[in-house]
């Protein structure tokens, strides 16, 4: 198969490599020079794990290619995939679809006959039928198919969730897009990952509910946790209590400061809209979005709690930026409301992460970012654990205690107990327990 992957983000990206490693022939469009001259380069633009050798050993083998001219290798295409991005629109919260439909207008003049054009970008209900009439307004004699193929990949262990998926979902109308589609994805479905075939619309809505079910699980857990730290009960006995029941299931039971990231925060946000615009409204999302936005900053509430009820004038040392680890995104991560809540109290920061220094400078101002883990601890009045990070895992608590003024630990991702915590003199801050 010849594909063509319109953006080279998290998900083009990834998606476009692994369909390359399958052994279909894949060129990679994206508009921003930059990132096409690193890739050209063999340099890859974002962190994601195991992603240059990837890339690198597709490119080789002369399976992968990376271009701005997307004139050049569209008419060879059987399948076009849109995967650029959706973010919210501002003001309103609805998904902004200008890169899709710019893209869609970009690749019509050059579609070749029974080429199929793919949604893989997360788009409201009728987002596919929006980019089949503009096709078919700019070129009313072109060929062609709209199908929409959600991702579900994570950042973080994306290749490994590309290739081998709980399930690869796919809406069509025609069966010519169902042929094409299947191809695509042979090499994936000879294993055990099901194809399962939809409408279009079926398949927009199952992207968005996934993400908001599990962006309610966390919100849920988050809520719970508050609750044991009330009662005395460890959140995380709860969750395992909860977790083996096969009809709640364990995972996105852990809790922490707050979903973010590039999808669970814009995605509830325009299934809030869409449910409006069909007069539907979807109670249960709106409060999850309204908890999580609360507890991003009640975290910043708890790290001034820590402070002896006198935060002004003191320094906090963050360990972690982005949203989770194995990623350098730091769309909506609940750092970035954490420093906020902070310097509103007169707190001055250090911070500190393995891979996303460079994506947080863009969104973070005035903080000393520092260039490792124990450096961001020294002279601060309490160390705050934000993003699970490996690096933070088994940190030398005898060089930590040298560094810092006083001994507290923010544990916002509980990577540590608080009873070896505590015998080292340290004072402990978890969440839920
Ligand atoms: N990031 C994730 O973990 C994830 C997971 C599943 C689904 N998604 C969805 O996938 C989509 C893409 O997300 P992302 O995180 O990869 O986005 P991203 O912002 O990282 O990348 C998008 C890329 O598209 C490029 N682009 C935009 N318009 C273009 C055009 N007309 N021609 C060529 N290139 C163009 C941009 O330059 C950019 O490099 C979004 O809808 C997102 O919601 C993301």
């Amino acid at each position: 198969m010849r594909i063509v992957m319109i953006g080279t983000g998290y998900v083009g990206l990834v998606s476009g490599a692994c369909f390359s490693d399958f052994g279909h022939r894949v060129t990679c469009v994206d508009k921003d020079p930059a990132k096409v001259e690193a890739l050209l380069d063999g340099r890859i633009p974002i962190f994601e794990p195991g992603l240059e050798i990837l890339v690198n050993r597709n490119v080789e083998a002369g399976r992968l290619d990376f271009t701005l001219d997307l004139a050049e290798v569209v008419p060879e295409a059987d399948a076009v995939f849109i995967a650029v991005g959706t973010p919210s629109r501002h003001g309103d919260g609805h998904a902004d679809l200008k890169y899709v439909h710019a893209a869609a207008r970009e690749v019509a003049p050059y579609l070749k006959p029974g080429a199929v054009v793919v949604n893989k970008s997360t788009v409201p209900v009728g987002t596919g039928d929006a980019v089949q009439r503009m096709i078919r307004e700019q070129c009313p004699d072109a060929e062609f198919y709209v199908a929409s193929n959600p991702e579900f990949l994570r950042e973080g262990s994306a290749i490994d969730d590309f290739k081998r998926p709980d399930r690869v979902v796919v809406g069509v109308n025609e069966r010519e897009a169902e042929t094409v589609m299947r191809e695509v994805y042979r090499p994936l479905t000879h294993n055990e990952s099901q194809l399962i075939l939809m409408s279009r619309p079926a398949a927009e809505l199952t992207k968005y509910a996934a993400n908001a079910f599990l962006a309610t699980k966390i919100s849920f857990i988050n809520e719970i946790a508050d609750l044991c730290e009330r009662v005395g009960a460890d959140v995380h006995d709860v969750a395992h209590g909860i977790g083996l029941d096969a009809r709640i299931g364990s995972r996105f039971l852990q809790p922490g400061p707050g979903y973010g990231g590039s999808c669970f925060p814009k995605d509830t946000l325009a299934l809030l809209k869409t449910g409006e615009d069909h007069e539907a409204p979807q109670r249960i999302v709106e409060a999850v979005v309204k908890s999580n936005d609360w507890r991003k900053r009640s975290m910043g509430r708890k790290v001034l709690q820590s402070l002896d009820g006198d935060p002004h004038g003191k320094t906090v040392a963050l360990l972690g930026l982005t949203f989770k680890a194995n990623t350098d995104d730091m769309r909506d991560s609940p750092a970035i409301a954490i420093v906020q809540t902070l310097q509103d109290a007169g707190v001055s920061i250090r911070a500190y992460d393995p891979e996303g220094m460079e994506q947080a400078s863009k969104v973070i101002d005035n903080i000393t970012y520092c260039e490792d883990v124990y450096e961001t601890m020294d002279g601060a009045d309490a160390a705050v654990i934000t993003t699970e990070w490996d690096a933070f895992r088994a940190l030398d608590f005898a060089r930590v205690e040298k560094l810092l003024n006083a001994k507290v630990l923010v544990d916002l991702r509980n990577l540590y107990e608080r009873e070896p915590m505590e015998r080292l003199g340290f004072r402990y801050h978890a969440i839920g327990r």
